[in-house]
């Protein structure tokens, strides 16, 4: 996806409200998308003429944001998924050395097959998602999506290495990386420009 609305959140002359609404877009386009995917158990129903074989969700997902930046998805994957649990993983990098490093999380008890929905707009090295699934791995899960804005083909590679059966969705897949591991062209830091940092 190249569309306008994304072009808003590349655009470095983007103002922080545009930045929040075309956002705020993008992750409701993210969440229609994931939701054609999750697994569905048949559900007899009656519509007002008949009855008919509609579906539900097999299990509510678990929605995990990586703080600070996948605090902007998580809102309008609530909307879309309003029985989700929530996880919380905090992540940063070191300046020293830009390895991520888990300072937080709250994790409830995960069902067995629940489908683990992972928000962080920015796919770059997937250092921080890889800390992110080791620790959701010990906590039982299983079943892997990932939901992001923008992702570098190095990433992708190493989570889908790491996790051959997750499931990623992305607004857009860039060229690559920068000697900072920034994604090219990407759209920056995209918890600064979110939060007005
Ligand atoms: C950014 C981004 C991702 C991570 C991506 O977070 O939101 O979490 O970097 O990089 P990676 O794929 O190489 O791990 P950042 O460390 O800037 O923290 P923030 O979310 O608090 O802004
Ligand atoms: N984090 C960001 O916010 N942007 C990038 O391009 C890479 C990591």
């Amino acid at each position: 996806m190249n569309d306008p609305i994304l072009t808003i959140l590349r655009d470095q002359e983007t103002g922080t409200a545009d930045f929040r609404r075309a956002a705020d877009l993008v992750a409701h386009r993210l969440a229609t998308t994931l939701a054609m995917k999750l697994p569905t158990d048949p559900l007899l129903i009656h519509t007002p003429l008949q009855a008919m074989e509609g579906k539900q969700y097999a299990l509510p997902p678990l929605l995990v944001p990586i703080l600070r930046a996948g605090i902007a998805l998580l809102a309008p994957f609530m909307t879309h998924f309003p029985n989700a649990s929530v996880a919380f993983v905090g992540i940063r990098h070191s300046e020293e050395t830009a390895e991520p490093i888990l300072y937080y999380h709250n994790i409830p008890p995960i069902l067995p097959h629940q489908p683990c929905i992972l928000l962080d707009p920015m796919l770059a090295t997937a250092g921080s998602t890889s800390v992110a699934i080791d620790l959701l791995k010990e906590k039982g899960a299983t079943r892997f999506y990932f939901a992001g804005v923008v992702g570098a083909p190095q990433g992708i590679r190493r989570l889908q290495e790491k996790v051959p059966s997750i499931d990623i969705t992305l607004a857009a897949i860039d060229e690559g990386l920068n000697d900072k591991k920034f994604i090219v062209p990407g759209l920056g830091d995209f918890g600064d420009r979110y939060f007005h940092t």
